[in-house]
């Protein structure tokens, strides 16, 4: 499902190599978690998974498709259609109900407004906010806002979920519910890559990576 080979990225402004060769093969309906020390290069590798950045040397397969050549507009394009992200600050927009930024990813897919809005209730509902459909980000808690942000995820139906962080800023309970939420999500046949800090929460994955200095191994982060 993805695949890099020996992806590399340099960042040119300032010279560091965040990523260093990495080889990484995720098939469909794998859970995997990813930890490493500040530095080590996890967001630059969930950029690049993401198609929000591209690598400087080796090659990125998604579902088979090289695409790691390929123009701003067609990574925008398949972004959109296949990848989920969820990140440790939510990024909902705060004019918007819960139900609208759910929502919103089937905008930018032309999904006619009464079908979005239904779709966007439902995956509300799957994450147990059907009461909190036409709250805005500021009116919930940050477990809540990030279970819209989970919703809004999966509500396009992606290949792969990409979480960075996502339980940093919540308290344990929080915390606890995201990745019981994730575990849900996994056990119905979605692929994760999940980026935490947080070992027990990396350990809920099947397979533990970890990033040094941009070179992935397996096992969690000594
Ligand atoms: N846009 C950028 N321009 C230049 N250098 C960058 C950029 N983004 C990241 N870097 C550098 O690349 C390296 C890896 O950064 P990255 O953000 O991937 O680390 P991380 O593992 O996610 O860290 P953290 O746990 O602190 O989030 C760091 O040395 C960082 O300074
Ligand atoms: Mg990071």
């Amino acid at each position: 499902m993805l695949k890099l080979i020996h992806a590399s990225k340099i960042y040119h402004r300032s010279g560091v190599c965040a990523l260093r060769a990495v080889d990484l093969d995720v098939a469909r309906g794998e859970y995997v978690s990813i930890t490493g020390a500040s530095g080590s290069g996890k967001s630059t590798l969930m950029h690049v998974l993401g198609l929000l950045d591209t690598l400087t040397a080796g090659r990125y397969l998604l579902d088979g498709e090289d695409v790691s050549r390929l123009p701003p507009q067609a990574l925008a394009r398949l972004r959109s259609e296949r990848i989920g992200f969820v990140f440790q600050r939510f990024q909902l927009i705060p004019g918007m109900t819960a139900l609208e930024n759910v929502a919103l990813p089937l905008v930018l897919q032309g999904v006619p407004h009464a079908v979005r809005l239904g779709r966007a209730a439902e995956q509300l509902e799957a994450v147990g906010l059907s009461d909190r459909l036409m709250h805005k980000p500021g009116q919930l808690s940050g477990g809540q806002q990030q279970r819209v942000a989970i919703a809004r995820a999966v509500v396009t139906q992606p290949d792969v979920i990409l979480a960075d962080e996502p339980t940093a800023g919540l308290d344990p309970e929080a915390a606890a519910d995201v990745l019981a939420l994730f575990d849900r999500l996994h056990r119905a046949g979605n692929t994760i890559v999940l980026i935490t800090h947080d070992r027990s929460a990396a350990a809920r994955a099947a397979r533990q990576l970890c990033l040094e200095n941009g070179t992935l191994h397996s096992g969690q982060t000594k």
